[in-house]
């Protein structure tokens, strides 16, 4: 659908954004995940051409229709959610016929009539999520789409996100937290600093490159000078509190590899334990805080 290459942007001597790349295809949920500050805000607002580049470019295959939410969304308090995104069409200039739709796919349709004062914060946000999909966008742009808001308007908000995609609306998002990430993105771009530092798919993001485990003995010392004989173990760490070892072994062998050649030389072990792979700390090794 569109490719960033090399996307630089500075504000007079701030950088914000230094040669970016990435791509983004049609049926994504891309994610553009990293901590304030790091250029987010600034990279959707070059896509959305409200922002101009200092450098690079951004390159579109197919000609999308876009719908965008960037901001705490404005209405007029007084006048019903209907009323408001009948303006809204008269802004946009676009027809009225699909705004029962939206206010549905939102689940506003039942308070349609209601003045938007009377909104909860999540009802609001799902509503400037209505006036954004007015226009039935195949491509839906949202920055930070549940700042501010409690759980439950969270939880509605992403279940919009959620339906919005399986009806083949393609999404782009910024968002600082990594659980909102990991729980919509199938896609996703980390920035830190104006830099990508990891771009690909979500499993890509959490796929590890060696095995990782826990083992242990009653005799350590040995178990470690056995484990350091063995070319297909990378990585041997004691524990902080000595009860075991982590270590990183290649993924062309198994833990049985592993327990079945110690079991032959006679070590027995007390502690053989696949390690979780650890998704919050893997991320803030890549943001480096
Ligand atoms: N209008 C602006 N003038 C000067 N600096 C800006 C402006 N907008 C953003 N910045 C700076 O650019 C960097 C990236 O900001 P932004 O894109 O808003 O990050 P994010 O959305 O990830 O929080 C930050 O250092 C920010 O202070
Ligand atoms: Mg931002």
């Amino acid at each position: 659908m569109l490719t960033v290459s090399n996307l630089s942007k500075s504000y007079g001597s701030i950088t914000a954004l230094q040669s970016l790349n990435f791509s983004i295809k049609k049926n994504q949920v891309y994610a553009l995940l990293g901590p304030n500050g790091s250029g987010k805000s600034t990279t959707l607002g070059i896509l959305l051409t409200t922002l101009k580049a200092s450098d690079g470019d951004v390159t579109w295959s197919s000609k999308s229709k876009i719908g965008a939410l960037l901001e705490k969304p404005c209405f007029y308090q007084y006048l019903s959610a209907r009323d408001n995104l009948r303006i809204t069409c008269k802004i946009k200039n676009t027809s009225e016929d699909n705004i029962n739709w939206a206010l549905n796919i939102v689940g506003l349709y039942p308070r349609a009539q209601d003045k938007v004062r009377t909104y909860s914060m999540g009802m609001k946000q799902r509503l400037g999520i209505a006036a954004a999909i007015v226009n039935k966008p195949d491509l839906l742009i949202l920055d930070e789409p549940t700042n501010g808001l409690d759980p439950q308007g969270i939880a509605e908000v992403r279940a919009v996100i959620k339906d919005l995609h399986n009806k083949g609306v393609s999404i782009i998002l910024a968002s600082h937290l990594l659980s909102e990430v990991q729980q919509l993105c199938t896609h996703l771009c980390i920035l830190k600093q104006g830099t990508v530092v990891f771009e690909g798919s979500f499993d890509s993001l959490t796929h590890q490159k060696v095995h990782k485990i826990e083992i242990g003995s009653s005799n350590l010392k040995e178990l470690e000078n056995k484990l350091q004989e063995l070319d297909y173990v990378f990585k041997i760490v004691k524990d902080p509190n000595q009860a075991f070892l982590r270590i990183e072994f290649s993924l062309d062998r198994s833990m049985e590899d592993i327990s079945n050649h110690l079991n032959q030389i006679g070590i027995m072990l007390n502690h053989l334990r696949v390690q979780e792979f650890d998704l919050e700390a893997h991320y803030l090794k890549l943001i480096d805080q």
